[in-house]
């Protein structure tokens, strides 16, 4: 067990952080799934590490396992970057270029929308690269600038990019070099590709906890304002755009039975993690790095599963 950090005292029994508890010594003994090793720096992952965390739109942190250690963001970071493209262009341009139609296919297909060339949704990697263009800054310093900027407003404390995998990616993510120049080709993306990667690798590869994902899905739950520090990381009235894009495409080629089974919006990342949002209530954020076929954590959809069912959290 881990203490809760910014939240209620542990030394008092408390019904949430003693079903955390116990929800963490039954998923961390699961087995199945595989560690995602494509980036090969992943590869590198301890396959038993298990962390689940919930923050509360009033600030409460509840933590159980491997809750404060580090991983790499991955794809849970489209839907705050999609959030930024959205602020910072409007509803209309973003469409230009990035649909909201789930795709059926894996997370790294190299499909675009054939009725107006763009790719499906920001949740794939087609539509991350897309949105990954509209970071604002005039050389790449100021773009990772603006992205840790983001992302610490988000997490309510500043982030950091790990190197090493960010290096790795670079290295040998050819598969997303090739949807960038597709996108280029079609006239989705305008700047060079490897300029868009150098951002969109970069994004993946922002360090964060259990802890930090469930304070920023809490975040999107409490209209945009982190509920630690009371800032603003995202303008309310593009919330909903975020989590019905993430309710719809956020699990990928599984979103639809996630969405039957557990009703939360969610986003999965290679690295292991789920981050789950609540509107109005909380952020959920399960950490463990073996995934399955769809590259959904294995034990982060049990834990969100058994989190939605106990709680009766499923929206609809
Ligand atoms: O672009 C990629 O393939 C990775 N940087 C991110 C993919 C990812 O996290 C898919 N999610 N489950």
């Amino acid at each position: 067990m881990t203490s809760a950090g910014h939240g209620p005292d542990t030394a008092a029994p408390d019904p949430i952080q003693d079903y955390l508890d116990d929800l963490h010594f039954r998923i961390g003994r699961m087995s199945g799934g595989t560690v995602a090793s494509y980036i090969p720096e992943l590869a590198k992952a301890d396959p038993m590490q298990c962390g689940i965390a919930i923050a509360t739109v009033d600030g409460k942190v509840y933590a159980a396992g491997d809750a404060r250690t580090p991983f790499t963001i991955q794809s849970v970071s489209k839907p705050f970057l999609y959030g930024y493209a959205l602020e910072r262009y409007g509803r209309e341009a973003v469409l230009q270029r990035v649909g909201v139609e789930p795709t059926g296919e894996a997370f790294n297909s190299i499909v675009l929308d054939e009725v107006h060339n763009r790719p499906f949704n920001p949740m794939v990697n087609a539509g991350a690269i897309a949105v990954a263009e509209t970071v604002r800054g005039h050389t790449l310093g100021e773009r990772i600038d603006t992205l840790l900027a983001l992302f610490g407003r988000f997490a309510g404390r500043p982030l950091a990019i790990d190197e090493a995998v960010f290096e790795s990616e670079k290295a040998t993510g050819h598969r997303n070099r090739a949807i960038a120049y597709m996108m280029l080709n079609s006239g989705m993306i305008r700047a060079a590709p490897e300029d868009i990667l150098d951002v969109y690798f970069r994004q993946c590869a922002i360090e964060v906890t259990a802890v930090d994902l469930a304070v920023m899905g809490a975040a999107l739950a409490n209209n945009g304002v982190n509920p630690l520090t009371g800032e603003r990381a995202l303008a309310a009235e593009f919330i909903p755009d975020v989590l019905s894009v993430m309710n719809s495409c956020g699990m990928y080629n599984y979103a639809g039975q996630w969405s039957y089974d557990v009703g939360i919006p969610a986003k999965s990342g290679v690295a292991g993690s789920i981050m789950a949002v609540i509107p109005g209530q909380l952020g959920i954020a399960v950490f463990s790095p073996p995934i399955d076929g769809h590259g959904n954590s294995v034990r982060g959809v049990a834990a969100c599963r058994d989190i939605a069912a106990t709680f009766g959290l499923h929206v609809f």
